[in-house]
């Protein structure tokens, strides 16, 4: 059975590296992070002090770039693979608010984008891949066999988060998270590099009412017959 790719775009706080990873196990394919890379790319930023509240330094960030070293590592007992940083496994530092509310302006860099979109498409050279983000049925995998373009209220979606982040122990406030949550959508959709569209052929999936259950069979579904027309 021949393999595709299937790339999942959305805003954020839709659930798509949820259903991305279920995805990916169900079918044996590879789950990628894509926004597990602009918050590796952030987290460095702001570790060398060239992001603050009131100052990024984007011309040091560009310079520095080659020296950002990103890698994954499969996690046996977590079923993907995690993201390293210079080596460093940084998958619980890249989840704080605070990496949240400057990731979005790290990922409006072009080349910030370019060395990351071309990381993107090398994993998915040889197909079998899932991958979440926002521009990747649009900018890194063009010829998709399946794109989906996920949504959810802004309400709904901070929710999720917030109780994501106080589950983790996190001392955070709903208003904040879906304060940072409206922020990003207006950044994403607004930034002239690669903006947060949905593709002409994407299918949209609005999982406001949707059990996680539901949503998991809906894209299987999609994706098996995907799979079954390319035979
Ligand atoms: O999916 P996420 O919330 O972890 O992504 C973090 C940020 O990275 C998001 O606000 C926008 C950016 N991003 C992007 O610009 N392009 C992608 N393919 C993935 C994420």
């Amino acid at each position: 059975m021949d393999k595709i790719t299937i790339a999942i775009d959305g805003y954020s706080s839709t659930g798509k590296s949820t259903v991305a990873k279920q995805i990916a196990k169900t079918l044996g394919y590879v789950y990628v992070d894509s926004g597990a890379m602009y918050r590796a790319v952030t987290l460095y930023a702001i570790q060398n002090g060239l992001i603050s509240k009131d100052d990024f330094n984007k011309e040091a960030l560009i310079y520095q770039l080659d020296t950002i070293v990103l890698s994954f590592k499969f996690n046996e007992s977590l079923g993907y693979a995690e993201v390293y940083l210079n080596g460093e496994n940084i998958e619980h530092k890249i989840r704080t608010l605070e990496v949240s509310s400057y990731v979005s302006k790290v990922a409006a860099i072009a080349e910030v984008r370019q060395k990351l979109v071309a990381i993107q498409k090398r994993i998915g050279e040889d197909k079998g891949v899932v991958m979440d983000g926002r521009d990747i049925g649009t900018v890194v995998f063009p010829n998709a066999e399946l794109k989906l373009f996920m949504t959810a209220s802004a309400a709904t979606r901070a929710e999720r988060r917030y109780q994501e982040l106080k589950a983790r122990g996190d001392n955070v406030s709903y208003a904040d998270v879906l304060k940072n949550v409206t922020e990003r959508d207006y950044i994403d959709t607004h930034r002239k590099e690669s903006p947060l569209v949905k593709a002409k052929d994407a299918i949209e999936v609005d999982n406001s009412n949707l059990t996680l259950e539901a949503q998991f069979e809906k894209i299987l579904r999609l994706a098996k017959m995907t799979i079954e027309d390319g035979e």
